[in-house]
């Protein structure tokens, strides 16, 4: 199969306060080795209030062009995957236009969750190979701190900013939250795409899919428009702005869907799971991620996780670990590098790539 388009350059930011373990143990009943041997996790990065998605997608975008080595004023498409924007609507992708100062070129926002690295790789993948964009600038971003149901108070604390002892009734709260809380870190990775102009390099193909049957196993129960209103005070006090997480049920299709979609793609591209240079899966959790390395029988130098150090950022985990590796030399030109996700919704794929 011949590649069409390619990644250019990649970049990522973070929030800016680092949170370690034992922060978020003083704000709920939990505790570092927990979160260490349930996830793998040992810190995360949380924005400061005031920070948007937006200026996270910024952030990393302007990395992402530096690294490509081309200028903002070039760029002629943006893609944005995001489950939270800067305002219900409109999207992130109008916001990083106007923020990087770039003339009125198309701005889209998709929000598959988990999986929005992947499908938005097809999205940009389908805008350069039929010519509607030449330098597309595709950036996964995210924001977690918002979902957080802390106080003032408590937000002090997990800031590090004050030491003061929560009171049990607001660690009791905080703690109905607790198996999603520790999980999830604010960040934004971006790429900047554009034709092959090597044939042998770039995006091989997809496997994509979708299941909207378990929608309610990770959901928001609030802020949509099932409701009327959309928001209400009732709903923040039954705390229904926090998602909703199956966890077990999430873990189990993470395990058994995620393999499939690497066979797929390997099959659709012709290749084996074996030829494989480098998995990088959606850093959800570490145990998901060796998981699913088990069910590819890939030893450890062909998998990356950096989970431990940030945490689940949804959209942004995948080019986080892709700008890591290509830094590290961890991805060199030519190998096969398959990226694969699950999340809300369920959406689920991987993609393959000749680096
Ligand atoms: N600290 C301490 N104890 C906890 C915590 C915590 N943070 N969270 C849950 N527990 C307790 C539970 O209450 C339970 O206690 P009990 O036995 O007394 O009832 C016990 O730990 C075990 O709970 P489980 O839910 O069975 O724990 P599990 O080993 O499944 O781990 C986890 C939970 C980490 C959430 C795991 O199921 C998981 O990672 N699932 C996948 C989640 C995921 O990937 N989400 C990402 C998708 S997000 C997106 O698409 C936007």
């Amino acid at each position: 199969m011949q590649a069409f388009s390619r990644i250019y350059g990649s970049g990522f930011v973070t929030g800016e306060v680092l949170v370690p373990n034992e922060r978020m143990a003083r704000v709920c009943d939990t505790s570092d080795e927990w979160i260490r041997e349930r996830s793998g996790i040992e810190q995360r990065y949380f924005v400061n209030e005031g920070t948007g998605t937006s200026d996270l997608a910024v952030g990393a975008a302007k990395k992402a062009l530096d690294d490509a080595g081309v200028k903002a004023e070039e760029i002629d498409y943006i893609v944005v995957a995001t489950m939270t924007p800067d305002y219900y609507f409109p999207g992130v992708g109008s916001l990083v236009q106007a923020k990087l100062g770039l003339s009125n070129i198309p701005a889209l926002d998709i929000r598959q969750q988990c999986s929005g690295f992947v499908y938005g790789l097809q999205v940009a993948d389908a805008l350069i190979r039929s010519g509607q964009a030449k330098k597309l600038l595709f950036i996964g971003a995210e924001i977690h701190t918002g979902f957080m149901p802390f106080s003032k108070q408590g937000w002090d604390v997990v800031m590090g900013r004050s030491d003061a002892e929560i009171p049990q009734a607001e660690k009791d709260w905080n703690s109905k939250f607790r198996h999603l809380v520790v999980l999830f870190g604010d960040a934004a990775g971006a790429v900047v795409m554009g034709p092959s102009e090597d044939p042998s390099r770039g995006l091989l193909g997809f496997a994509l899919h979708t299941d909207g049957k378990n929608v309610e196993a990770l959901y928001v129960p609030s802020a949509g428009f099932a409701y009327r209103p959309y928001f209400s005070d009732e709903h923040f006090k039954e705390g229904r702005g926090v998602p909703v997480m199956d966890g077990r049920t999430v873990f189990k299709m993470a395990v058994t869907k995620m393999p499939e979609a690497v066979h797929e793609v390997c099959a659709k591209a012709g290749v084996t799971v074996d030829d494989i240079n480098l998995l990088i899966p959606h850093q959800a959790n570490l145990r998901i991620s060796e998981g699913v390395q088990k069910a590819l029988k890939l030893p450890d130098s062909r998998v990356y996780n950096n989970i431990q150090r940030y945490g689940n950022t949804t959209a942004a985990t995948i080019p986080i670990a892709y700008n890591e590796c290509k830094a590290s030399g961890r991805i060199k030109k030519g190998d096969l590098v398959c990226f694969v996700g699950l999340g809300a919704g369920f959406h689920w794929g991987a993609t393959l790539m000749r680096e």
